[in-house]
């Protein structure tokens, strides 16, 4: 065996033992390197005499190739190896219960829509759902809505097809249709949900939270909505005084209709409610339209009742002091991370809704 077989043989086999990429590379450089064992051996070429040179070069140039493969071969064979070691070591056995219970947070939205469901299950609400894709008749004519009204104009509204008859659901009243047409009167329901509009800005996103509220009986009054509303914000905003003004408004499902602003103030720019000469919108409502009621089979010279649709992400941004709706939907960690809640903190009536 000539010297350089010698040689390769002893590298071929501290290769076979070589277990890290960075001992393989350092090898690599030793044999294939600029000033490894190969280059030295050709530079014996010009010492040769002719005759010789041809099968010299061809044969150094066999073993370069030789150990080419071998060194790629052991690089894959380890860098498999190293990632079977690590998925090994990471293994993580999911029926194990969970030691880190505060890693995760519930969103202020999620937390709301608890808070709120918690209140008005307290005075017999139960609560529906309807999908956030919906019919046209639900979300619009059940409700009448005219052909004509500003609100189904494409600007506002996705609609899903050309005919216009499929669309995201503009508001959470249409659970009040789904809600009379399966069932019979009385009705005392909230459904909270998604809702969606083609509007953006600070106080806009396009999709956004509502939660509608729906009671039918008889003899339901204007009184009834003012005193379940006025519970419902006393509960939620964890105070004793507060307060709220209707204000004529119009929506074509109720008659008469209002929306409700309570009063506030500013106070190094935090928001202090119950006190102070500023007005925030935050729900709109109304006695129920005979027509609605008429669309579900009711009649409504038995039944009446009022119904109300409440802005759950503004409610959120009032409570906890938030103040870019946008950042609400921006799945930001570190946003989620101080404004969410413990998740085993569930807000309930009797232990206090946020605290
Ligand atoms: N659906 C109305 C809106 O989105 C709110 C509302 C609900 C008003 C129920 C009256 C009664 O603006």
């Amino acid at each position: 065996m000539s010297e350089i077989e010698k040689k390769i043989d002893e590298y071929k086999n501290k290769i076979d033992s070589c277990s890290k990429v960075e001992e393989l590379d350092s090898l690599k450089s030793d044999v294939l390197g600029k000033n490894g064992l190969i280059n030295i051996e050709f530079k014996k070429l010009s010492d040769l005499p002719v005759e010789e040179k041809k099968s010299f070069a061809a044969n150094i140039n066999k073993i370069k190739h030789e150990l080419s493969d071998i060194f790629r071969l052991k690089l894959v064979e380890i860098l498999d190896k190293d990632i079977i070691d690590k998925v090994k070591k990471e293994k993580v056995d999911v029926t194990l219960p969970e030691k880190n219970f505060k890693i995760g947070k519930v969103h202020p939205v999620s937390q709301v829509i608890d808070e709120i469901s918690c209140i008005f299950s307290e005075i017999g609400f139960s609560v529906e759902e309807g999908p956030d894709v919906e019919n046209e008749y639900n979300n619009f004519t059940a409700l009448n809505t005219p052909e004509n009204h500003p609100a189904k104009d494409m600007h506002d509204t996705f609609y899903l097809d050309q005919d216009m008859k499929t669309l995201l659901r503009t508001h959470t009243s249409p659970v009040q249709i789904r809600t009379m047409l399966k069932g019979k009167p009385p009705f005392k329901i909230i459904a909270p949900g998604r809702t969606y509009r083609s509007d953006s800005d600070q106080t806009h996103t396009p999709m956004f939270h509502q939660l509608e509220g729906l009671q039918i009986d008889k003899n339901i009054n204007m009184g009834h909505l003012k005193g379940c509303l006025n519970y419902f914000i006393k509960e939620f905003f964890e105070i004793d005084k507060i307060k709220m003004r209707f204000r004529p408004s119009h929506f074509p499902f109720t008659e008469p209709s209002a929306e409700v602003d309570i009063g506030y103030r500013l106070e190094n720019n935090k928001i202090i409610i119950g006190e102070g000469d500023k007005w925030l919108e935050i729900l709109g409502c109304g006695m129920v339209h005979p027509n609605v009621l008429k669309n579900c089979k009711i009649d409504s010279n038995k039944f009446q009742g009022f119904a109300f649709g409440i802005g759950i992400d503004r409610l959120a941004m009032l409570k906890y002091g938030i103040n870019d709706l946008r950042s609400f939907f921006e799945c930001d960690y570190r946003w989620l991370n101080h404004y969410g809640f413990d998740p085993l903190d569930v807000p309930t009536n009797y232990r206090g809704l946020s605290r």
